[in-house]
């Protein structure tokens, strides 16, 4: 495959791509437009780059929002009691039909690669055997990591350990774990260490559903912290939402900076999500709930953002479009200078691949995995702005997914 008259990342240039074995062959800068040949495939100036990562999604959930019953409250813990009513109706057939149609709008909208969470608070852990088997089913389409998420408890829930440590052999590929949540704060701080523990043994990732509370005395991202630097597991372990940081006054957050940059751990934050949870125990001011994704940035600290439900009990809107959750990411917490714009797609595209540890494998370089995007738009900017559509979705040198350009017409506006 030869492409011809894309844009890249940060440059002014169009640039030909040579694919060959699935492989990026040549990257060579053009001095002017191409024509168009049978040979190549001419993009006409749009932005190619690097696919969508979507780092933190409840595939094992999705599409099941008011069955039996809605979140009538809109609270994070509102919305764990209706998927308790829930879980009991899950079956393979369910849970497949569910995920590959929530995989499918993920792709139609230029995602490659998925970190799903699978609660294992079930005996039966169905979610997570179902996602890890879809995972190996569809390897060669697209890129999943399966996270053994104990929704209930870790140490809380009963038997919350051995359905880990079952989670783990049947191959999850990230530990998971969610301290807030636990009966105490001494479960809660436990729970991290135990988390790091199975880490080590199994040799697996780590993120965890981490203070995703207004609460500011929920410190569990201290502890998740001082461990990863401790094990030396640092960037492989990823802390997600910290919604509680948002509501740590400054002092700590100064003290608690120094110990999230030197223990190289990952952020990732779900701004619609996060925004429709939190803050609803506040009357006015009400809190916006996000983790302080700016300042994490400015630190030189890896984040992300992710949309964490699509149409679930704890968020009955999402639609697979990583550009959404982008959007709202930016006017929520303030990134909307030029030269957050300018570097906007990092947040859901290199950011993401760094949580989820394939960087090596993942970006426009010759020698990595011919696997792009074509974006509606020629920068960062432009695809924002506008929301541009993913034309294309290429992998390994073959079309995963082709959109045909929509058209309107003006009848009467002169334009
Ligand atoms: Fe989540």
């Amino acid at each position: 495959m030869n492409i011809i008259n894309a844009r890249l990342r940060h440059s002014n240039d169009l640039y030909s791509l040579e694919i060959h074995d699935g492989l990026f062959d040549k990257i060579t800068p053009q001095s002017s437009l191409l024509s168009a040949s049978e040979s190549s495939l001419d993009v006409a100036g749009k932005l190619l780059c690097a696919p969508f990562v979507e780092p933190h999604i409840h595939l094992d959930a999705a599409l099941t929002a008011g069955e039996p019953n809605w979140n009538q409250s809109g609270t994070l813990f509102e919305g764990i009691e209706r998927w308790g009513e829930r879980k009991p109706m899950l079956n393979e057939a369910d849970i497949r039909r569910r995920v590959l149609k929530t995989i499918e709008l993920l792709v139609a909208n230029g995602v490659q690669h998925i970190r799903t969470h699978a609660d294992t608070s079930d005996p039966s852990l169905v979610g997570l055997k179902t996602l890890c088997d879809i995972r190996d089913e569809l390897r060669d389409q697209i890129d999943i990591q399966v996270v053994a998420f104990p929704q209930e408890g870790l140490l809380s829930y009963p038997n919350g350990l051995q359905l880990m440590e079952q989670a783990m052999e049947y191959g999850a590929d990230v530990v998971g774990g969610i301290p807030h949540f636990e009966y105490t704060r001494e479960l809660g701080e436990q729970s991290m260490k135990t988390v790091i523990e199975l880490a080590l043994k199994y040799d697996r990732l780590v993120d965890v559903h981490c203070d995703e509370i207004d609460d500011p005395n929920s410190r569990y991202l201290e502890v998740l912290a001082c461990e990863a630097l401790f094990s030396e597991l640092g960037s492989r372990v990823t802390a997600s939402h910290t919604t509680a940081m948002h509501s740590y006054d400054n002092a700590y957050c100064s003290k608690l900076f120094r110990l999230l940059k030197k223990s190289g751990i990952n952020f990732i934050s779900c701004p619609t999500e996060s925004i429709h949870l939190q803050g609803r125990f506040d009357s006015y001011p009400k809190r916006r709930g996000l983790t302080r994704v700016k300042e994490l940035r400015e630190a030189g600290i890896n984040v992300c953002f992710a949309e964490d439900s699509i149409f679930d009990p704890w968020y009955s809107l999402g639609n697979g479009k990583l550009l959404r959750s982008l959007d709202f990411g930016l006017h929520i917490c303030q990134m909307m200078g030029y030269q957050d714009f300018q570097r906007a797609l990092d947040l859901i595209t290199d950011n993401g691949a760094v949580a989820l540890n394939i960087q090596h494998n993942y970006g426009i370089e010759v020698g990595k995995p011919a696997n792009f995007i074509v974006l509606e738009g020629e920068d960062d900017y432009s695809v924002l702005r506008n929301q541009g559509e993913v034309m294309l979705s290429v992998r390994g040198g073959e079309i995963l997914m082709q959109r045909q350009p929509s058209q309107v017409s003006y009848n009467r506006l002169a334009v």
